[in-house]
């Protein structure tokens, strides 16, 4: 891809300033609405960053695609080879409820593959970046995923997805094999943070069902340039459009897709 060295400066840009609209906003954020189910909030702080973060990508990127939660019909399909993908808020929820755990989400795909990853938490003030093939940071220091081996000593991260007759039975499941499996397993609601924390060490895998591309793009940029491994369940290749994710160290990824295929607790 041209230029991208100057898109990842404007995802950075627009991450951190989405990042002080949520700061500022988070006493006063206005009306919310529900997308069909009381689980899935929008707040008028997920549009306001969602236009500050497109204004800026439209000054430099005009003729670029950009796939974003809270307007995906608006400036998508136009088939540039570029498309940004965004979650101005990820973590809504927890942000209705001042829980400090969300983040902005902006990622670059050209040509189908995702090479650039920005991840935003203003509430620990945390910046992770990825540029395919060049690694990934945190607060411009390189970060990689942990080197625990053993299931058993993993601290595990999932979340559940809004639509939960659709999937909250199968999550249970899961959750009470992993339960068995490893040594624990945390739900903090937002899976842009749950990959960033992966791909730092904090965590050891993640798995979810359900996510929509902009809860993964820049997250699953970041897990892999952090060394760690991205794919379905049963461990075959994965896409950001795609019904399921697991994301490990690599060195737990198989132990996870035995109890995925498992029957009965692990
Ligand atoms: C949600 C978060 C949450 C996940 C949900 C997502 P949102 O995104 O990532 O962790 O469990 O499936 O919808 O709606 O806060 O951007
Ligand atoms: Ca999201
Ligand atoms: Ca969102």
């Amino acid at each position: 891809m041209d230029r991208i060295k100057e898109a990842v400066e404007v995802a950075i840009d627009a991450a951190l300033a989405a990042g002080k609209i949520q700061t500022e906003r988070a006493d006063q954020i206005g009306k919310v609405r529900y997308k069909g189910h009381a689980s899935d909030p929008v707040t008028e702080i997920d549009l306001l960053c969602e236009q500050e973060i497109i204004r800026r990508i439209r000054e430099s990127f005009p003729d670029h695609d950009i796939l974003a939660e809270e307007s995906a019909e608006t400036y998508f399909g136009k088939g540039a080879d570029s498309k940004w993908v965004i979650d101005p808020l990820d973590g809504t929820l927890n942000y209705s409820h001042g829980y400090p755990c969300y983040c902005v989400s902006i990622a670059v795909e050209y040509k189908g593959e995702i090479v650039v990853g920005v991840i935003y938490n203003p509430c620990l003030d945390e910046l992770f970046v990825a540029e395919k093939g060049k690694g990934a940071t945190m607060n411009s220091q390189p970060i990689s995923v942990s080197q625990t081996e053993q299931l058993q000593s993993s601290l595990l991260v999932t979340g559940f997805a809004p639509q939960l007759e659709e999937s909250l039975n199968k999550n249970l499941e899961y959750f009470g094999k992993f339960m068995h499996a490893c040594q624990a397993v945390r739900r903090p609601g937002s899976a842009a943070m749950d990959l960033c924390y992966t791909a730092m060490g904090r965590f050891e895998g993640f798995w979810e069902m359900k996510l929509k591309p902009w809860d993964v793009a820049a997250g699953t940029l970041i897990m892999q340039e952090a060394g760690g491994k991205v794919t379905k369940f049963d461990g075959s290749p994965v896409s950001i459009y795609d019904q399921e994710i697991l994301a490990t160290n690599g060195l737990v990824h198989q132990q996870m897709v035995d109890v995925f295929l498992s029957n009965g607790n692990h």
